[in-house]
């Protein structure tokens, strides 16, 4: 089986997530990872499994992801998950379903399985740390508590939950005699 892992990523935390994705794919196939500028949509056709990744960027897929899901063209069979990283908590009002929307709709129009999204707590770059409290209107003692909570993210956990999904998402696509024993 053939899998692409692509995605979009300024500070290096959606990409972290993308690589334990792609980690765990090769253990099941080809996995390429390639950050979404150096593929083109007509590229995807050799691909059987696709995963697309992206930060939020105020409160949407980040603009390039959201590029790229306007222009994509499939051919029928084709299977699709998403990941997205945010520094979510945040920003209550954030509805992890409804940012997985364009790529459902991606889906839909060109007849791709989507399969599920993964959400991954995420650090937000030092340099916007000011303005974001600010735009937040957060007490130091509210902002010390959302960076803390953010803090250090993805860390190894994260990436083993999003090795986990990446599990999850391929385990319909093994072979039924190579999928691990679920009994308890
Ligand atoms: C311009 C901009 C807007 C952002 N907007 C949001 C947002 O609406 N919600 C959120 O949870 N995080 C937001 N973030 C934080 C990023 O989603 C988060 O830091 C993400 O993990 C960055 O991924 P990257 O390192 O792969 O670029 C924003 C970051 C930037 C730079």
């Amino acid at each position: 089986m053939n899998i692409l892992v692509t995605y979009f990523s300024q500070t290096g935390n959606t990409e972290t997530v993308a690589k334990a994705i792609c980690d765990e794919c090769a253990t099941v196939g080809t996995a390429d990872l390639k950050r979404l500028k150096d593929i083109t949509p007509n590229d995807m056709a050799r691909y059987d499994f696709i995963f697309v990744g992206s930060p939020l960027h105020a409160g949407r897929l980040a603009a390039p992801m959201q590029e790229y899901l306007r222009q994509l063209r499939s051919t029928s069979g084709q299977k699709m998950a998403g990941f997205i990283t945010h520094f979510a908590a945040a920003y209550p009002e954030q509805s992890m379903e409804g940012f997985a929307e364009p790529i459902k709709t991606a889906c839909k129009k060109n007849g791709i399985e989507f399969r599920g999204c993964f959400d991954c707590q995420g650090a937000l770059s030092e340099r916007l740390h000011g303005v974001v409290q600010k735009k937040l209107n957060a007490t130091d003692e509210a902002w010390a508590e959302m960076l803390s909570q953010m803090t250090g993210h993805p860390n190894a956990e994260d990436k083993d939950r999003a090795r986990a999904f990446a599990r999850k998402m391929m385990d319909a696509n093994r072979p039924r005699e190579d999928r691990p024993s679920t009994t308890t």
